[in-house]
């Protein structure tokens, strides 16, 4: 858009109470409508070069000087521009400063699952990126290594691109909001439901491979944390995710909405985090100077030099629709003295010069954003082509680290045996041929979900299959809502009927669940459901594949009997097709987790979505495994195996007794060598000896819950992880140790003021669901404060 168009819209916008989108100028309720209408120049892509330190304008400048500290060569670089030059870099898609060389840089840059938002060639040489799963799948695995490969290679790839002139130093990922509410239609770009140690633990792994390490210096790539926070809505009953104002005790912000930013922040060194588009309690995250003063930086310990960027349109939002801003120029005023140093969006270009002659900013406060942003650039190398060790990684890096075949190793690791009466793995005799029918069964976008770049290649359910030993028959029978013609169920019959075996690859996709869109309900949509049903009256070995990120109710398929087995595929990425045919061949044998409830029906139906209380209360049966009261269809944790394992304590080396007393005092007393806090200190490992007594080799996967009904005072959750690991290649009659540790600080509780205590009581450690393995100790003393939660109050 002309830069004179964009004027009139704004113009438009003081006149007209209905003149109040953002690149349009007809009115759109962002109070219901959860899509932003953002402005053209938001939504350009890559193109970002390095700056010239060799004999541009800069290069004779303390800018360009590699011995002065990176906010100094920040600093000194803000001093150069002039009031108008500083206005034009302080929004995502920044203009730079021709004037003194300094170039255009583009801060929105996605690496959900691959390098995305690129700009990606049409042929040849970046051309495409490699399609990792969905994060809801990858954490399925249980494997915390992967997670970190996998954003390694994100990071090199990313690299890869900016060094061609393609992507940006920083990336807009990873989404460690938790998936809260079934319905919730990004809930698939996150680990899943679990704050405290899944989230946290992949926003730790992930952004330490992206950014290189703890860190890094220089810093591989910057991750951005998202979206901070309480965000976990996009429309449901038409409250529009832009709009939505959160009700959020302490006690929940605390325990459940932010410890994984606080992970990120203070352990993982993440350089960025995005204020989100929702209020919570009243005010808009991005205008919430508790959120991005008081907590992140007074709280969480965000690197000195960090900046916070707005979710796209998310400082727009602050005047319309959340009205907390009087018009944009306020809005930006009160987003970046909150603590919001980079607009997504226009609002701080466009109406910072009225922001400034209103007073409501000052130099200081543009200062203050752009020079955290160019410092985190700087930490990036990106002004340092002569000494930066990632400047040579080439197409030939990206081709090499696809070639790992990491996708599909991650998509193989990640899928869950929900339900299984020996028919998996397929022998010989079961199948020559199989008729594979859904909507899923010739998947190949739909494997990606969402946020993705264009794969080196796909391969569908079909492809794989049609690839292997098997006779494949290929007939869709029903689309994800609807049957594509009146005879398409009959003629998927047709082919079940001369089938040896039925695969039916369904559930959900991004038809259903997606960005700006949430799931009305949790059901199978009933046109699936229904050809299912024929299916299994068919007398022939049936096996559904329930596909897509969000759960869907499987309690019919749980209790047919002629449903045979029942596998949960997420969205598998690239090589999604290949890693389901060699898990259902036997190839590989399946050992993920669920990381989310599979909740019955009703559940959507009991009480409102954005209801965020996760105790139970009135309608609300609570939320989450920690608080459910009802019954799931398949537990959070709940994966099968191919073959048997027995688990046992194991009594040697640093293993807990049983009943083991603690003493409070003494234990945070302790030294705490290499650990910045006491708390992070294992109390104990939780150790057992896990022995494959089937005749197959598998993988074998762990999670560690403790429960409590006497630390702290009542309600208490149900329990609540705090480990996971997971063994490769166990093989049939061998035994192997899995130790998991136990920090203190996963053992507290989150009081009704916020803070995170330690209490005296006794609590029990138990392998999975099925507490394999149970082990009891006694925390004795004093109550203890670990971690002391501010009051809630704004600064500005
Ligand atoms: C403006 O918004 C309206 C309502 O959302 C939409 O129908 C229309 O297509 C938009 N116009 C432009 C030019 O984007
Ligand atoms: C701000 O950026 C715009 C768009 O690139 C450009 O036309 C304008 O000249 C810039 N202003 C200054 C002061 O650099
Ligand atoms: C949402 O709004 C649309 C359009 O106004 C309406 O048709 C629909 O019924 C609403 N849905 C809900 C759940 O309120
Ligand atoms: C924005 O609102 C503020 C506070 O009400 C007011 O002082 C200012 O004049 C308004 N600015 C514009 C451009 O309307
Ligand atoms: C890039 O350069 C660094 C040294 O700066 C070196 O360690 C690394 O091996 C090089 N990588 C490639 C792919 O050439
Ligand atoms: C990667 O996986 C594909 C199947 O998806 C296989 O054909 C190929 O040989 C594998 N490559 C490597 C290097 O393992
Ligand atoms: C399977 O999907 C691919 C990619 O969309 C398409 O080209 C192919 O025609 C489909 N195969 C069948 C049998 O529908
Ligand atoms: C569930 O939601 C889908 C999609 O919004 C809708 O088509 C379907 O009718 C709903 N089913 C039930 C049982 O309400
Ligand atoms: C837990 O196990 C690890 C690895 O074997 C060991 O280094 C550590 O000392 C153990 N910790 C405790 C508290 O026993
Ligand atoms: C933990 O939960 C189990 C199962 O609900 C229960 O039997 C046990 O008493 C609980 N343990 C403690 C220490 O409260
Ligand atoms: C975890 O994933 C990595 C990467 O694929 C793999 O090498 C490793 O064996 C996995 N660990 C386990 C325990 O499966
Ligand atoms: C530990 O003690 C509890 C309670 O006496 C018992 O239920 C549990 O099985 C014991 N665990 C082991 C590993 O012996």
């Amino acid at each position: 858009m002309m830069p004179g168009a964009a004027s009139i819209v704004a113009v438009l916008a003081a006149l007209l109470p209905t003149a109040l989108s953002q690149a349009n100028q007809s009115y759109v309720d962002y109070n219901t409508q959860a899509n932003p209408d953002l402005f053209p120049e938001c939504l350009e892509k890559g193109g970002t070069s390095f700056p010239d330190c060799e004999s541009g304008p800069l290069s004779k400048t303390l800018v360009c000087d590699t011995s002065a500290t990176p906010h100094d060569r920040a600093a000194a670089l803000v001093s150069l521009l002039t009031f108008d030059e500083l206005v034009n870099n302080t929004a995502n898609t920044g203009h730079g400063a021709p004037r003194i060389g300094l170039p255009a840089y583009q801060v929105w840059n996605e690496a959900l699952h691959g390098v995305a938002h690129a700009d990606f060639s049409d042929a040849g040489d970046f051309s495409w990126s490699t399609s990792f799963p969905q994060p809801i799948s990858t954490m399925a695995a249980l494997n915390r290594t992967l997670i970190h490969q996998i954003a390694t290679i994100i990071s090199t790839q990313g690299r890869a691109f900016m060094n061609a002139g393609r992507y940006g130093l920083d990336v807009y990922s990873p989404n460690i909001n938790t998936f809260r509410h079934p319905v919730w239609g990004r809930g698939q770009e996150t680990p899943g439901e679990d704050a405290y140690c899944l989230a946290s633990t992949y926003a730790y792994e992930y952004i330490t491979g992206i950014q290189g390490g703890v860190d890094a210096s220089p810093l591989k790539l910057i991750a951005t944390a998202k979206h901070y926070a309480g965000y976990d809505i996009e429309n449901w009953g038409n409250h529009s995710r832009l709009g939505n104002d959160m009700q959020i005790t302490q006690q929940d912000l605390a325990e459940y909405y932010t410890p994984q930013f606080l992970v990120a922040s203070r352990d993982a060194k993440v350089h960025s985090v995005m204020c989100s588009y929702n209020a919570v309690n009243g005010v808009p995250s991005c205008s919430n100077s508790f959120f991005l003063q008081t907590l992140l930086r007074d709280t969480f310990d965000f690197v000195e030099d960090g900046y916070v960027s707005g979710d796209c349109g998310a400082v727009y939002n602050v005047f319309n629709p959340h009205g907390y801003a009087a018009n944009e120029s306020t809005a930006a005023a009160d987003s970046i003295r909150a603590g919001t140093d980079i607009d997504c969006g226009v609002s701080y270009p466009r109406h910072f010069q009225d922001s400034f002659h209103e007073q409501g900013v000052s130099r200081q406060d543009l200062e203050r954003g752009v020079t955290r942003l160019y410092t985190s650039l700087i930490r990036a190398g990106y002004f340092d082509a002569k000494t930066s060790p990632y400047r040579n990684i080439t197409w030939s890096d990206v081709v090499a680290t696809n070639a790992q075949n990491l996708s599909y190793e991650a998509a193989a690791q990640s899928i869950v045996l929900l339900k299984n009466d020996g028919i998996l793995p397929l022998s010989s005799s079961t199948a020559r041929t199989i008729a594979l029918i859904g909507p899923w069964a010739n998947a190949t976008t739909q494997m990606l979900g969402n946020y993705y770049g264009p794969a080196p290649f796909l391969t569908s359910p079909f492809a794989a299959f049609q690839s292997s030993n098997y006779r494949t028959t290929y007939v869709m029978g029903t689309d994800t809502t609807s049957d594509p013609s009146p005879t398409s169920q009959s003629e998927a019959l047709t082919a079940a009927k001369q089938a040896d075996l039925i695969i039916f690859a369904g559930g959900i996709d991004n038809t259903l669940e997606t960005e700006a869109q949430d799931r009305a309900n949790i059901t199978w949509p009933a046109n699936q459901l229904s050809l299912i049903h024929k299916l299994a009256q068919l007398d022939k070995p049936l096996v559904v594949l329930q596909m897509g990120g969000g759960q869907v109710d499987s309690s019919a398929l749980k209790a047919n009997p002629n449903v045979n087995a029942l596998l949960w595929g997420g969205y598998p990425g690239q090589s999604g097709g290949q890693a389901l045919l060699d898990t259902i061949t036997g190839k590989r044998a399946p050992a993920g987790r669920l990381v989310t409830t599979q909740y019955p029906a009703i559940y959507a139906e009991q009480f409102p979505a954005i209801d965020m209380n996760l105790r139970p209360n009135r309608s609300n049966p609570g939320q989450t495994y920690m608080w459910y009261t009802g019954t799931p269809v398949y537990e959070f944790g709940h994966g099968l195996f191919y073959t048997n394992f027995s688990a046992s304590a194991a009594g040697a080396g640093g293993a807990v007794k049983n009943r083991t007393v603690f003493n409070i005092e003494e234990v945070l007393a302790q030294p705490h060598p290499g650990k910045k806090l006491v708390e992070q200190m294992p109390l104990f490992n939780f150790t057992v000896e896990i022995k494959n007594t089937g005749r197959r080799t598998s993988d074998y996967t762990a999670m560690a819950f403790v429960n409590t009904t006497t630390a702290g005072p009542a309600p208490y959750p149900n329990k609540w992880l705090v480990g996971f690991d997971r063994l490769d290649a166990v093989q049939p009659g061998a035994s192997r140790r899995l130790e998991i540790p136990v920090t203190i600080d996963s053992l507290a509780r989150t009081d009704e003021l916020g803070n995170r205590v330690l209490y005296p009581g006794r609590y029990e450690v138990a392998l999975n669901n099925e507490r394999d393995v149970v082990l009891g100790f006694t925390l004795t003393g004093e109550a203890a404060v670990l971690l002391k939660w501010p009051k809630e109050q704004q600064l500005i």
